[in-house]
């Protein structure tokens, strides 16, 4: 019996077979809103059972419980609202109780939103309540600020599956479940990353897995901002190093078609249920966990959980503090485990690690493995 998924049932939205021919139909037809690759990823992962329990978009009561008390019903945490906006020139024109085609970033209609809500809550609340901050500097605040003034609350149904870079590894909820069961692991963890793995990764990955069955190294791969990794490159370096440093026994890289937040503490939670759907049943909780600049205290995301049942979250956060490589020790431990001086601990920055890159210079084994420096070298260099 695998683990259940969050509100109590794995969600499908696509249609199929008769249903989905007649609702191609009936959708030329049908009043046309157009959204972005943002809101596209998120109909995806409502339609997958990726946000189960969602079966679409939330309503004013779900936004507001959402953001004041982390529930999107009683028992069941949530903590980032799930949004389709669009500017009320748009939202004026659309009638309530009506079916409205979704037309997708890459023009084709994915999907019918059964309206049964119009409504507004301001903006800054949102940012403030989710990110913290309403500084606009902040990606997640800007993406939020920059929302049409209508929201449209109502289930969906889904006549596409979104095919991305890497489709083979972008199993749904449903196959990895059927892949634990088929490993015959009860106790999985699952590692959230939007990095090339490096050596600190690993070792909070490598620590997880001696007390579990499994690893689902589980990269994110839908939208994220401009600055970050391509997906492409960071794929490159997942598969070179799973192949290369992990047990295949015990190993499962698949890839997740969710968009980056940077929510840091509320995108921690937002990241332990999603994994919980896919069938997990622990979650690593590092340093920083989808932070970005100075926004969020280094073990925020940690601390979050305090306010959180674990028994209605129903995945358990493993968490770790800051981890590095240790001269004196001659190994990898954290600021938990390692009695040592900072002078002994391999820490780099981020532009540091890019400026190495740049000049084609590996950077210590003790911060990165070579094969997946070479990946990123010729990526720094090629950029
Ligand atoms: S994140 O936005 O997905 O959190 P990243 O891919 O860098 O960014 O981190 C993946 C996971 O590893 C997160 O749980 C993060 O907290 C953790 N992490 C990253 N670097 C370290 C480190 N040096 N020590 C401890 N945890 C870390």
């Amino acid at each position: 019996m695998s683990l259940p998924p969050h509100g109590g049932t794995l969600v499908d939205r696509f249609l199929t077979g008769a249903a989905l021919d007649a609702a191609k139909e009936k959708a030329k037809g049908l009043p046309r809103i157009k959204v972005d690759s943002y809101c596209a990823f998120d109909i995806d992962c409502i339609a997958k059972g990726i946000f189960s329990p969602l079966t679409g978009f939330m309503n004013e009561a779900q936004v507001r419980s959402v953001i004041n008390n982390m529930h999107v019903k009683p028992g069941v945490p949530w903590t980032i609202p799930i949004l389709l906006a669009v500017s009320s020139e748009v939202g004026d024109k659309l009638s309530l109780n009506s079916e409205i085609a979704i037309e997708d970033d890459e023009g084709d209609i994915v999907a019918i939103l059964h309206l049964a809500e119009k409504f507004h809550v301001d903006h800054r609340e949102i940012a403030e309540k989710v990110y913290r901050t309403t500084d606009e500097t902040h990606p997640g605040v800007a993406y939020t600020l920059g929302l049409g003034d209508v929201f449209l609350a109502g289930d969906i149904d889904v006549l596409k599956a979104r095919v991305i870079e890497h489709q083979e590894y972008n199993l749904t909820p449903k196959e990895t479940r059927a892949a634990f069961e088929h490993h015959g692991w009860k106790r999985i963890v699952a590692f959230q990353t939007r990095n090339p793995i490096h050596r600190a990764h690993e070792y909070l990955t490598k620590c997880a897995l001696e007390v579990c069955d499994g690893l689902l190294i589980h990269p994110l791969m839908g939208t994220t901002k401009s600055d970050d990794i391509p997906g492409d490159v960071r794929m490159e370096c997942y598969k070179t190093i799973v192949e290369l440093y992990y047990p295949k026994k015990h190993t499962m890289l698949s890839i997740m078609p969710v968009n980056m937040r940077y929510a840091g503490p509320k995108e921690a939670v937002m990241h332990a249920i999603i994994r919980k759907n896919y069938g997990c049943t622990h979650f690593i909780v590092g340093r920083d966990h989808a932070g970005v600049g100075n926004f969020y205290g280094t073990y925020d995301a940690h601390y979050i959980f305090n306010e959180i049942d674990l028994q209605e979250l129903g995945i358990q956060p493993l968490f770790f503090d800051h981890t590095f490589h240790c001269k004196a020790c001659g190994n990898m431990g954290s600021i938990k485990t390692c009695p040592h001086d900072k002078e002994n601990h391999t820490i780099l920055s981020g532009t540091k690690v890019r400026d190495m890159l740049k000049a084609g210079e590996i950077p210590p084994v003790e911060f990165s493995r070579p094969e997946v420096a070479k990946v990123l070298i010729k990526w720094a260099q090629s950029a």
